[in-house]
C-alpha cells in the first residue's frame, strides 16, 4: 500500500489548511493508499542548527538529519514514504515559520555541495504543496509572484517539482463581528467559504487520488 505523509504547517488543526489536508488524505485513501497527517505544531523542533553532521566526510549520519529532537522520527517516517505533502497557510507573505523550519531540516541533508547540487535523497518522493491564504487569487499573483517557486526550490531539487494546490480568500475568523476587520467583507468571505472552498477541497481530494495513481505508475 502506497504511503503518503501530509505535514500540516498550520497551528490550527480544524481550519482551512487542516481541512485541505484531510481532503487530500481522503483522496489518497480512495485510491487505495495510506495517508497520515502530521501536525507540525505538535512537534518540538527547530530549524537546521548548522551542525553539518549530514555533510561530514565518512560521517555516520552523512545525508540525513540526525539532530535529536521531536522531528527525527518524522524524518525517518518520511524516508519510508512514497509521497509527501506540505501544507501551510501564508503568514506575512510566506509559509509559516514552522513549515520553513521543517523544509530546512527535511531537504538540506539531501542537497550535496557538489557541481550541479545533486540530490542524495534515498527516494524521489512524489510531492505536493497546499497553500491557504486570505488574499484572492488575483492579489496572490500580484503580491507573491515568485514566493511559491522560492519555497519549493529545495523540494524540487531533492525530490521533484511539487503539485500546487491553493485555497484563496479563506475564512479566517469564526465570527468576523468580534474582531477588527475592515479590509475584508464578512459577507464576501462567507459566500466564498460556502461556494468556492468546497471546490478547493474537491481539488485537494482529486490530487490525493492522482498522487497515489502517479506513484503506482512510476
Ligand atoms: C500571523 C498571520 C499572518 C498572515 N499573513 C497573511 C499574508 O501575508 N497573506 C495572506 O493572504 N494571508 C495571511 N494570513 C491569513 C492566513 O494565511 C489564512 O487565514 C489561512 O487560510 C489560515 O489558515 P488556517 O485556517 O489553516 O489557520 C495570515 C494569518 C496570520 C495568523
Amino acid at each position: 500500500m502506497k504511503k503518503v505523509i501530509i505535514a500540516n504547517g498550520s497551528p490550527r488543526k480544524k481550519q482551512n489548511t487542516a481541512k485541505m489536508c484531510e481532503s487530500f488524505a481522503n483522496g489518497v485513501k480512495e485510491a487505495g493508499g495510506k495517508a497520515e497527517i502530521i501536525n507540525l505544531y505538535d512537534i518540538d523542533f527547530k530549524g537546521c542548527r548548522s551542525c553539518f553532521a549530514c555533510k561530514l566526510k565518512e560521517g555516520k549520519n552523512f545525508g540525513r538529519c540526525s539532530y535529536p529532537d521531536g522531528l527525527s522520527p518524522v524524518l525517518d517516517k518520511i524516508s519510508t514514504a512514497d509521497g509527501l505533502v506540505i501544507a501551510s497557510p501564508i503568514y506575512c507573505s510566506d509559509v509559516t515559520g514552522v513549515t520553513r523550519c521543517f523544509i530546512e531540516r527535511l531537504t538540506f541533508p539531501f542537497f550535496e555541495y557538489k557541481e550541479g547540487y545533486p540530490s542524495i535523497a534515498p527516494k524521489k518522493l512524489k510531492t505536493a504543496m497546499i497553500y491557504t491564504m486570505n488574499v484572492s487569487e488575483a492579489l496572490s499573483n500580484q503580491m507573491y509572484p515568485d514566493m511559491f517557486d522560492k519555497t519549493e526550490f529545495m523540494i524540487t531539487t531533492v525530490f521533484e517539482k511539487p503539485v500546487r494546490i491553493f485555497a484563496y480568500d479563506t475564512y479566517q475568523f469564526s465570527d468576523y463581528d468580534k474582531y477588527v476587520v475592515e479590509v475584508f467583507d464578512k459577507n464576501d468571505k462567507l459566500k466564498h467559504k460556502e461556494e468556492q472552498f468546497p471546490k478547493d477541497l474537491q481539488i485537494a481530494f482529486q490530487r490525493g487520488k492522482d498522487m497515489v495513481n502517479n506513484i503506482e505508475k512510476s
